[in-house]
């Protein structure tokens, strides 16, 4: 019989979260949900009805009237706000620039945390964001901390930029990173940190593959346990 895993995994911007996240789910057929897509969905639409980011209130009422879905599909995940597919608007600069304001506040996060609880509880997932590990599932039989210098996850991000043809600039990229992980780690609210039982992966220096080869030995000691 299958028994149910979770795997959280957390950590920077741009540390190889969700591209290992989604092999390993691939790999165990488990169900990949993106934590980050959902804080940004609530931006994107916050930003598009000119709700003030810096106040919670309203924000929490659009978001209890707002719904995000995660749907598999065969070209990759979609994000779906209300009934629009927003999979590339939650990129852009704007949104990525603002999701950390979202992020900070209680209440939104609140909510965030049962819906993300709410996807997990019947299948197993592998699930990636900021405090996947150590409040979103607690529990999770494997927790993976991901860190890179700030110069290889600005290059990285530089890279993907110009392979879809978008001039950017590196420095520019560094600093929107590093500003980004500043206020993700200094929030009181379920700050960016590393779960006490998480395995810590440097992945400066590795490939996609030997990140993803590593996730997957600590899932199969869990497995092979039952
Ligand atoms: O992929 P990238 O590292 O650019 O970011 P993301 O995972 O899409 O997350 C975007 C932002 O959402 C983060 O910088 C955090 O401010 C927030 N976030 C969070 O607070 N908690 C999570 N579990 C996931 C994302
Ligand atoms: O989800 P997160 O923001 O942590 O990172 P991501 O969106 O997966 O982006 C990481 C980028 O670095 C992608 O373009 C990957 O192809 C690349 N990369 C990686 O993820 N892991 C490595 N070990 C090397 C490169």
């Amino acid at each position: 019989e299958n028994e149910m895993i979770a795997i959280a995994i957390d950590g920077p911007a741009a540390a190889g979260k969700s591209t290992v996240a989604k092999i390993v789910a691939e790999k165990l057929s488990c169900v990949y949900i993106d934590t980050g897509a959902m804080y940004r969905a609530l931006t994107l639409k916050a930003i598009n009805n000119q709700v003030d980011l810096q106040n919670e209130e309203p924000l929490v009422g659009l978001l209890a009237n707002t719904t995000i879905k995660l749907k598999q599909s065969a070209t990759g995940q979609l994000v779906i706000l209300d009934t629009e597919d927003v999979t590339e608007a939650i990129r852009s600069q704007d949104v990525t620039n603002n999701v950390s304001y979202v992020a900070m506040h209680p209440e939104i996060r609140r909510e965030m945390v049962a819906r993300q609880q709410a996807l997990a509880a019947h299948t197993s997932v592998v699930m990636d964001g900021r405090d996947i590990g150590t409040h979103v599932l607690p529990n999770a039989e494997v927790k993976i901390f991901l860190i890179a210098t700030v110069e290889e996850r600005a290059k990285r991000r530089f890279e993907e930029n110009t392979k879809k043809g978008y001039n950017v600039d590196l420095e520019e990229l560094k600093k929107e990173i590093e500003q980004r992980d500043l206020i993700d780690s200094q929030r009181e609210a379920a700050p960016l940190i590393k779960a006490e039982n998480a395995v810590e992966i440097d992945t400066t220096s590795l490939t996609i593959e030997q990140v993803a080869d590593n996730i997957l030995s600590e899932a199969y000691k869990v497995l092979q346990r039952s």
